[in-house]
C-alpha cells in the first residue's frame, strides 16, 4: 500500500530517543523541549514558542491567552478540521463560522467584514452579537492544507475591532507568507505535530508569537497553573505540556524542515504537472500572497465523478486516498452554530480527493499513483 501521509523518521530520532531513556529525562522536563521551542520558534520566524500535547491544546491555550472567555463567540472558517471548533468550545466559547474564498479556501476576509458589520454592535470598546448578544471575542483563520490565509486584510478587520488574531496554522510549518515565516502575522500561531502532518513528534504541538506575554500564559496554563515548586497553582490550570520523548522526535524532524518542505511542493507539482489535461479536474489554489506548505496535495473533481469511488478503485490497486474535511456546521455538535452563507465550502467540500503526499515517496511510487489515477479517471 501506498500510504496518504506516512511519517519520516530517518533521521537522528531514533538517536535523539536514546538519549531520552539513557538520560531517563522521559517526562515534560528535559533539554529535547527547551531545544524543540527554541527551534520551532526560529524555523517559524516567531520570537518565542511553547510546546504542548497537541494542536487541538495549542489553541485552546492560545485563544484563552489571548482573552477568550465562556459564551463568547470565535469567528472561524465553515471549512476546517473539527479541532479548530473543539478548541473554541473548550474555551466554553462557539464558533461563528465564515465562509472560506475560492481563491484559497482560507477564511473570506470579505465575508467576514460584511458578518461583522451586519450583525454585530460595539459598546464601551467591546463588539457583541446583535441578536444573541455574545461578545466576539477573536478571530481564529485557518491555513488550510499549509496555505497561509490573506494576514494583511484580515489584520486590518481584527485591528478595526480590536480582536486578537489566533491562527490555526496546524499543517503549515515552513510556509511562507508575501515571502516571510509566518510565525508572528497573528498575535498567537499554533502548529500541530501529529503522525499525518510534515513534521511530527508522533502527536503534539506548539504555539509561537511575538508576544512574550501571550507564551507565558499559555505556557503556565499547560502547566497546570504551577506557581514555585510547593504545589501552589493561581488557576485553573491544564496539563497540555510535551513530553522530552516527543520533542526528541521534534528535533530531529525540525532538522529536516526545509527539506520536507522542498519534498511536499515537488509532489504538489508533480501531481499538477502529470494531471493537467485531464477533463473534469481541478487542483488545490495557489495564491499570489503565499507559499503553501503543501501539507496535502490532491485533485478537485467534477461533479460527474464520485470521490468515494475513485477513493476505493485506487485503494483495490494499493493506493490510499482520502475525501478531506466535511465542514463544521455538517457536525453534530455544531449544526447550530451562528453562520455566514456558505456558497464556497458548499460548492467544493464533497469533491476533494487527497493524494499520497508523504514525503518518502519515490519517483516510482509517484510514477504509479499517476498511471492508476489516469487510468480511472
Ligand atoms: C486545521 C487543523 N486544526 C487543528 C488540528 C488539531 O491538531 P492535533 O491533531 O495535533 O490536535 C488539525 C489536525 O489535523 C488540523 O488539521
Amino acid at each position: 500500500m501506498i500510504y496518504l501521509a506516512e511519517p519520516n523518521l530517518t533521521g537522528n530520532e531514533r538517536k535523539y530517543l536514546n538519549e531520552c531513556i539513557d538520560t531517563t529525562f522521559v517526562s515534560t522536563v528535559g533539554d529535547f523541549v527547551n531545544r524543540f521551542e527554541m527551534d520551532v520558534a526560529e524555523k517559524s520566524g516567531a520570537r518565542c514558542a511553547t510546546a504542548v500535547s497537541s494542536g487541538t491544546d495549542g489553541l485552546h491555550m492560545a485563544l484563552k491567552a489571548c482573552g477568550v472567555e465562556r459564551d463568547e463567540l470565535v469567528c472561524i472558517p465553515a471549512f476546517t478540521f473539527i479541532a479548530s471548533a473543539n478548541a473554541v468550545a473548550h474555551c466554553g466559547a462557539e464558533p461563528w463560522l465564515i465562509d472560506i474564498s475560492d481563491e484559497s479556501w482560507t477564511m473570506n476576509p470579505e465575508m467576514l467584514e460584511e458578518e461583522l458589520e451586519a450583525k454585530t454592535r460595539v459598546k464601551d470598546g467591546r463588539i457583541f452579537h446583535r441578536e444573541n448578544g455574545k461578545r466576539v471575542a477573536a478571530i481564529m483563520p485557518v491555513y488550510t492544507m499549509g496555505m497561509p490565509a490573506d494576514m494583511d486584510k484580515l489584520r486590518k478587520i481584527a485591528d478595526r475591532y480590536h480582536l486578537p488574531l489566533v491562527a490555526d496554522a496546524a499543517a503549515a510549518i515552513g510556509s511562507k507568507y508575501k515571502g516571510k515565516n509566518i510565525g508572528e502575522l497573528a498575535d498567537a500561531t499554533v502548529f500541530s505535530f501529529n503522525g499525518n502532518k510534515t513534521i511530527t513528534c508522533g502527536g503534539g504541538g506548539a504555539v509561537v508569537s511575538g508576544n512574550e506575554k501571550i507564551i507565558s500564559l499559555a505556557k503556565h496554563m499547560a502547566t497546570t497553573a504551577r506557581v514555585g515548586m510547593e504545589y501552589d497553582h493561581d488557576m485553573v490550570g491544564y496539563n497540555y505540556r510535551m513530553t522530552n520523548l516527543q520533542a526528541a522526535v521534534g528535533c530531529a524532524q525540525l532538522e529536516r524542515l526545509e527539506e520536507f518542505i522542498e519534498k511536499k511542493q515537488y509532489i504538489n507539482d508533480y501531481y499538477k504537472k502529470h494531471l493537467e489535461g485531464i477533463p473534469g479536474i481541478k487542483f488545490f489554489p495557489e495564491t499570489e500572497w503565499a507559499k503553501s506548505a503543501c501539507w496535502f496535495s490532491g485533485v478537485v473533481l467534477d461533479n460527474t465523478k464520485d470521490v468515494r469511488e475513485v477513493c476505493e478503485q485506487l485503494a483495490a490497486k494499493g493506493i490510499q486516498t482520502r475525501p478531506f474535511w466535511k465542514p463544521v456546521y455538517m457536525q453534530r455538535p455544531y449544526k447550530d452554530a451562528e453562520k455566514s452563507s456558505i456558497n464556497v465550502t458548499e460548492k467544493m467540500w464533497k469533491h476533494i480527493l487527497t493524494l499520497p503526499s508523504s514525503t518518502g515517496l519515490t519517483e516510482i511510487q509517484l510514477e504509479s499513483i499517476i498511471c492508476a489515477l489516469r487510468e480511472i479517471l
